[in-house]
């Protein structure tokens, strides 16, 4: 077999073999397949795609490329969240402690931050002694015994994705529905669960800046989750702005506390009570969605929910008095009021912008190794649709007292509200499911 036949076959429209996959993903991990055939061929993807078949092939082909954890050691069915990423998306915080006080044992691999979006692991991070580094025993009992474990992702889960992706950074090949959802789901597969939910998002601070591409993309992984036998289910979401009112580190942490008390932002608690009632279906929890909202609902009312993030953070050397006292958190020294210049009603919020805005005051990193500081970031006051007047506080900045970029980030929080005369029509926070039964 020779790789430029294969690339050829691709280019002239031809379905794959799987066996014909496996030796474009072997060569890719193993050096045989040099980076610029990798991108010719990935170039050939882009213009041509790839049937189900072969998206699965890849998938199953790019998730065998390294570690895969067996969970099959934690009781019970092991349901997955995954958000294909956003800014202020603290729903993985909120929805793990909420579904495992339901009975859905969570055993959560999550990421780091990069760019304008968060990650889960920076901000749990954010409470003192928390860690996320557990061994293989130390996580399987944590699920056992609490239900709940979040651990960083291991190094050498699908390799192959990881180089792929790194070429297809460079090479104008990322906007691709097979390649973005066999890098989605190899990862997830590797990973272990029987079960996936995916959140997947559109707009202006998401990957996919419409709803149809979205639902494309939903679709497709929930295909390879059909064709591989782990049953997925996608919601598809808003992320035309930031989701709740805060962006950065502790700042999340603080609002997801707020949820799971019952209170917080409306938006970011419907979120996760969506994506938690797809998971006890998926988790044999529940008959409907309907049952299993109310579920959740009731682990809210009944403080169940926020006890079992206190067990979490306890679990995984975090003060377990940081659920019952966020004060506990990481506190920046100023608070900046960034204010609207005229009158008018919240237009747009580029999310991007406001996720760029809170990484200029510490709350990201630009590169991998980058510091972040915890306590920086910002609170969005206003929200598509409110009326301000001039001189209103559009949003207040977390900074340091030192800050020297603190103007900047100001600028570009100004920069990503537009104020028309008019209110603008409510934007649906989702926009349907693909997958459910
Ligand atoms: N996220 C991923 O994990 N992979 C992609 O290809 C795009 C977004």
């Amino acid at each position: 077999m020779r790789m430029v036949d294969l690339i050829r076959k691709k280019r002239h429209g031809g379905e794959l073999e799987e066996r014909e996959i496996r030796f474009v993903i072997d060569g890719l991990v193993n050096g045989a397949v040099p980076d610029y055939q990798m991108a010719a061929w990935a170039m050939a993807v882009c213009f041509v795609g790839m049937t189900d078949r072969e998206t699965a092939a890849l998938t199953m082909a790019m998730a065998e490329s390294g570690d895969t954890v067996d969970l099959s050691e934690i009781a019970g069915i092991k349901v997955d969240k995954h958000s294909t990423g956003g800014v202020g998306d603290k729903t993985t915080l909120i929805v793990a402690p909420l579904v495992a006080a339901c009975g859905v044992p969570v055993a959560k691999m999550s990421g780091r931050g990069l760019g304008h979006t968060g990650g889960t692991v920076d901000k749990l991070e954010s409470i003192a002694g928390f860690h996320t580094e557990l061994g293989r025993e130390a996580f399987f009992k944590q699920v056992n015994e609490i239900g709940v474990a979040v651990i960083g992702q291991s190094g050498n889960i699908a390799p192959a994705d990881k180089k792929l992706y790194a070429l297809r950074d460079v090479t104008g090949t990322v906007e691709s529905v097979p390649l973005i959802a066999s890098s989605v789901m190899s990862k997830k597969i590797a990973a272990g669960a029987d079960a996936i939910l995916l959140d997947v998002k559109f707009g202006s601070g998401a990957f996919m800046k419409t709803a149809e591409e979205a639902k494309t993309l939903a679709e497709a992984m929930v295909a390879i989750g059909s064709q591989v036998g782990r049953r997925t289910v996608a919601v598809i979401s808003d992320m035309d702005q930031p989701l709740g009112r805060t962006v950065g580190n502790a700042l999340e942490v603080r609002e997801a506390i707020e949820v799971l008390r019952g209170e917080g932002p409306d938006d970011l608690r419907e979120l996760c009570l969506v994506l938690g009632s797809h998971m006890l279906v998926l988790g044999g929890r529940a008959e409907s969605a309907e049952a299993a909202r109310a579920r959740l609902e009731e682990a809210i009312a009944s403080g169940a929910a926020l006890r079992k993030f206190a067990d979490l953070l306890a679990a995984q050397g975090g003060d377990p008095a940081v659920a019952h006292d966020p004060a506990l958190l990481p506190q920046a020294e100023l608070r900046i009021p960034v204010r609207a210049a005229g009158a008018g009603f919240v237009a747009a919020i580029d999310a991007e912008r406001i996720g760029l805005a809170a990484m200029l005051l510490g709350a990201g990193r630009a590169e991998k190794d980058d510091a972040i500081d915890y306590a920086v970031g910002l609170e969005l006051v206003a929200k598509l649709g409110d009326a301000v007047e001039a001189g209103d506080t559009l949003a207040v900045l977390y900074a340091r007292a030192d800050d020297a970029k603190a103007q900047e980030s100001a600028e570009s929080v100004l920069a990503a509200y537009r104020l028309a005369s008019g209110r603008p029509a409510p934007q649906p926070l989702l926009h349907g499911i693909v997958g459910a039964e």
